[in-house]
């Protein structure tokens, strides 16, 4: 097992390799209460230590305040008090609820996370963002808040359907493309090997993700500056998102590969650099291309500012292993979109 620690507002350690059987061993004896989702239930409840349990439903419109209150309403009933500690066992949806939960719950709780999938292995559950959705504005309810512990357990990504180790992929290789040049070769080199979750492969990956990521946090929790990286990809991401019902991880890869061609329109990343991104993400049968017309996307870039603010923080690659952030005027993004989608 190795441990990655994030110093947040409390310290929060990152268990790689660590098992979903020993997770009593990070809990307190009592005043415990599970929180899970309707599909991880079903695969690993009888792994789980006995506590009180709350089963969520999936998908991302379970992931409101509602499901919130259902949840305080649930610790309310069993008696729960400050002692209390609440544990997410779940991908992203359920680490976010919970996170947020824990966080307003008596003015918060501690709390921590069994993290099952890909992308809330090397993304969602490492670096205390948790929160919710609200309308149609995604994780516009929430705050920043450490877990004490993020249990990664690399047996149960094996029962994921392959399109979310496909997802979970997309993240990985965004923080190979700001960060680590040589976490990229190794991708390209073992693309089939991660894809069919080889343990040494996936075990490294994760664990040089949230090497990554928590470097990232330890320098700048509130996303002031240097944590902005993380949403290379993300602008058009959001905006795919927004009109139409392709994943998260498949959305950052599209935005990825229009981050890229900017990058490489202003002399940054070489025309052989950009067609390894192209080869790679294609190779990790993650799209690089959208359906969704531009006019729409235009819009909900548009849209997603607040009123008086004329500027985006894009972040392009300087090189692979490197990138800047530069502030840029939404009307250049959306002349980039014209001239590269
Ligand atoms: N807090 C953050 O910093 C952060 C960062 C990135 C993403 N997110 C959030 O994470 C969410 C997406 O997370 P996700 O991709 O993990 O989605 P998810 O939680 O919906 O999980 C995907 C699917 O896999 C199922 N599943 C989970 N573990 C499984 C397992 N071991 N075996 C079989 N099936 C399993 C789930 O039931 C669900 O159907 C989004 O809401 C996104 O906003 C948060
Ligand atoms: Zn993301």
């Amino acid at each position: 097992m190795q441990t990655i620690e994030i110093k947040g507002n409390k310290t929060s350690k990152i268990l790689i390799g660590e098992k979903l059987e020993n997770l009593e061993n990070y809990l307190p004896g009592k005043n415990v209460v599970i929180v899970t989702d309707e599909n991880v239930d079903k695969l690993y409840s009888h792994k789980f230590p006995d506590f009180p349990k709350i089963v969520l439903g999936t998908g991302e419109k379970i992931k409101n305040l509602s499901t919130v209150e259902k949840i305080i309403g649930h610790l309310i009933d069993l008696g729960i008090d400050r002692n209390g500690f609440l544990v997410g066992i779940g991908g992203g949806i359920v680490c976010d609820i919970t996170g947020f939960a824990a966080s307003v719950f008596m003015r918060g709780i501690d709390f921590g996370f069994v993290s099952t999938t890909l992308l809330s292995q090397v993304d969602a559950s490492v670096g205390g963002k948790n929160g919710v959705n609200f309308d149609s504005y995604k994780n516009i309810v929430g705050n920043f808040n450490q877990p004490s512990f993020v249990i990664c357990d690399g047996n149960m990504l094996k029962t994921l359907p392959l399109k979310e180790i496909k997802c979970g992929m997309g993240e990985v290789v965004k923080h190979a493309l700001i960060a680590d040049k040589t976490m990229f070769e190794m991708i390209e080199n073992n693309y089939d090997k991660a894809l069919s979750l080889d343990d040494e492969v996936i075990n490294e990956l994760v664990y040089r993700s949230v090497q990554i990521k928590s470097g990232i946090v330890n320098k700048d929790e509130k996303e002031k500056g240097e944590r902005k990286k993380l949403n290379f990809g993300h602008t058009l991401a959001h905006a795919i998102e927004k009109h139409s019902t392709v994943s998260h991880g498949e959305a950052v890869a599209t935005g990825m590969l229009f981050a890229s061609k900017v990058s490489n329109h202003y002399g940054f990343i070489n025309n052989n650099d950009l067609s390894r991104i192209e080869n790679l993400l294609n190779k990790l049968q993650l799209p690089v291309k959208t359906d969704v017309p531009v006019e729409s996307l235009k819009e909900a870039i548009q849209k997603d500012k607040k009123k008086n603010d004329k500027n985006i923080d894009f972040v392009l690659l300087k090189n692979i292993g490197e990138a800047e952030i530069k502030k840029v005027s939404i009307n250049e993004v959306k002349s980039w979109i014209d001239k590269f989608l």
